[in-house]
């Protein structure tokens, strides 16, 4: 498989578009453990290893995954694999609620220890919720990328205006705001309507789509059977776009996922990434996960194709305005 890397913000990293998202292996720690089933069924040195041998370059996990279980879940499955701390790139992020700015240099000598020997390239604040002006949290950043501890800096769930402050902060410092981890998928294309995606584009920040597959959703595996929900551990059950009236709603996107899908010889969820990491061009990549093996290795599929611009634009059509 030929996987074409791309620039990580303006930063001199090459990233592949899509990346493994790590929250899976939580394993029921804290409130965000609590969306997943525990270690025990997700396989994680297995998805670790078929990410990474099918050409996947780089992982998203963060503190408040499982506090550190998710941190160290990584390490140990690269490290069963050999993975060389020179290739692999790590992108987690600081957990701000409650707490300032200056926490960050505790929070990450603790992050060093459980991704170790992997080395921390990206350190994205996880929400702008800390008791800190972003002022102060770039400036802390800008001491962490100075020291060398991390390679770049990114925030997660930033507004456009947020996000403006938080580049322009830290360029006044000397350096690049590379990414912005936000909700983005075929079911919530909110990022092109309230000014991020535009912001992010025009200052080439990386948008780093989380929830892509709009968990799971967008596999058509829920249309297909309903009674699957009720299997599944965790809140989705109870969020709207799960609900009957939700799954009707969001059926015309399936179906035609599902048919350009067979016309590609690929799955719904090929398409609904390949789409997601396409449409915008090379400044939106994506970070599906899983937990099953199985799923890690479809998803990986979505690099053997290429929509054409026509399937692009009825997906586009089709699938504006859910949220
Ligand atoms: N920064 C933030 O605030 C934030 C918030 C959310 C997520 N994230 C990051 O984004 C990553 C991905 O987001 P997400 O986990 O919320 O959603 P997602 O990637 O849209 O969905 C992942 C779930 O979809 C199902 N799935 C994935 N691939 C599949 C396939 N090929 N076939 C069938 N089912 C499949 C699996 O669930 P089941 O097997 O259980 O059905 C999997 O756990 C996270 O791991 C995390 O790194 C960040």
């Amino acid at each position: 498989m030929n996987i074409k890397f791309r620039q990580l913000g303006e930063s001199d990293i090459q990233i592949t578009p899509l990346g493994l998202g790590c929250w899976q292996f939580s394993d029921r720690i804290g409130f965000a453990g609590k969306f997943w089933p525990s270690l025990e069924n997700v396989p994680s040195d297995e998805i670790i290893k078929s990410s990474w041998e099918g050409g996947i370059n780089w992982f998203d996990t963060a503190e408040m995954y499982g506090w550190g279980a998710s941190e160290k879940c990584v390490s140990r499955g690269l490290q069963k694999i050999n993975a060389s701390v020179e290739n692999v790139i790590i992108a987690t992020k600081w957990h701000p609620i409650a707490r300032r700015a200056k926490r960050m240099f505790r929070s990450i000598e603790e992050q060093i220890q459980r991704l170790s020997p992997y080395k921390i390239t990206l350190y994205q604040i996880h929400s702008p919720t800390s008791l800190s002006s972003i002022k102060k949290e770039m400036e802390v950043m800008a001491e962490l990328l100075k020291s060398g501890v991390i390679r770049c800096a990114g925030v997660s769930n930033y507004s456009a205006n947020q996000m403006r402050k938080a580049h322009t902060y830290l360029e006044k410092l000397g350096f690049p705001l590379v990414s912005n981890q936000v909700h983005y998928s075929l079911l919530n294309r909110r990022i092109e309507r309230n000014g991020i995606l535009k912001t992010a584009q025009e200052l080439g920040i990386t948008i780093i789509a989380y929830s892509p597959l709009e968990q799971g959703l967008l596999t058509g595996k829920f249309h297909d059977n309903p009674n699957l929900i009720k299997t599944r551990v965790g809140w989705r059950k109870y969020f709207p776009l799960y609900r009957p009236s939700g799954l009707e709603r969001t059926k015309p996107v399936i179906d035609t996922l599902k048919k350009i899908a067979e016309k590609c010889n690929a799955t719904s969820s090929q398409v609904a990434l390949n789409w997601t990491i396409n449409f915008h061009g090379d400044r939106v990549v994506a970070i599906p996960g899983a937990t099953h093996t199985e799923q890690a290795i479809q998803n990986l599929g979505t690099f053997n194709f290429r929509l054409s611009e026509s399937d692009m634009n009825e997906i586009d059509k089709v699938s504006r305005g859910f949220i």
